[in-house]
């Protein structure tokens, strides 16, 4: 995959926003391939992370910030730093796929990762074999509700 295309993925994660802007993150790109099959058996086995141009590996800086609501913030900003890389990724007419299963402690030892740093998720980046068919989605009537939780949107 292109140099460029890699850089503008990466780009995506850090503009993305975060809560105080702490940008509480930071991304480990893998390109060798000795260490992206290491990766694929600590994401119990899934082949196609070792077949992957690149992985960045998405992990969370400082863990300790509550908001009001108590959620902790790390995991919404990262979230919103990888949706924004997979955004940027799909743009570009590129497969990404968030891979959430993988053993956090072989992940951390493999790429050198500080006790205090959470890894959050693995992100698979590359030209796509094939275009999935899309999946289910709920209807918007389920998911969406007019002015009180409990009406249904009409809408859609
Ligand atoms: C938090 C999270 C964890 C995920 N973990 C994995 C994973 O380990 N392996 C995988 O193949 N897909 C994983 N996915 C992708 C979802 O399975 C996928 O987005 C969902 O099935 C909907 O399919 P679609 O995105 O192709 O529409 C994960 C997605 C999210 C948001």
């Amino acid at each position: 995959m292109e140099k460029e295309k890699i850089v503008a993925i990466l780009e995506a994660a850090r503009f993305a926003p975060s809560g105080h802007n702490d940008q509480p993150w930071k991304f480990v790109l893998v390109r060798n391939k000795e260490t992206l099959g290491r990766l694929a058996l600590a994401s119990d086995d899934q082949n196609f992370v070792a077949e992957a141009d690149s992985v960045i590996c998405c992990c969370a800086t400082t863990t300790n910030y509550l908001l009001q609501n108590e959620i902790q913030g790390y995991s919404l900003d990262l979230a919103t730093s990888i949706a924004f890389m997979m955004l940027q990724a799909t743009d570009l007419e590129l497969g990404s796929c968030w891979i959430g299963a993988f053993n956090e402690t072989k992940v951390k030892k493999l790429l050198r990762i500080p006790d205090q740093v959470k890894v959050i998720s693995l992100l698979t980046v590359g030209y796509a074999h094939y275009v999935p068919p899309p999946t289910a989605r709920k209807e918007m009537s389920e998911v969406v509700a007019a002015e009180n939780y409990n009406e249904p949107c009409q809408w859609g």
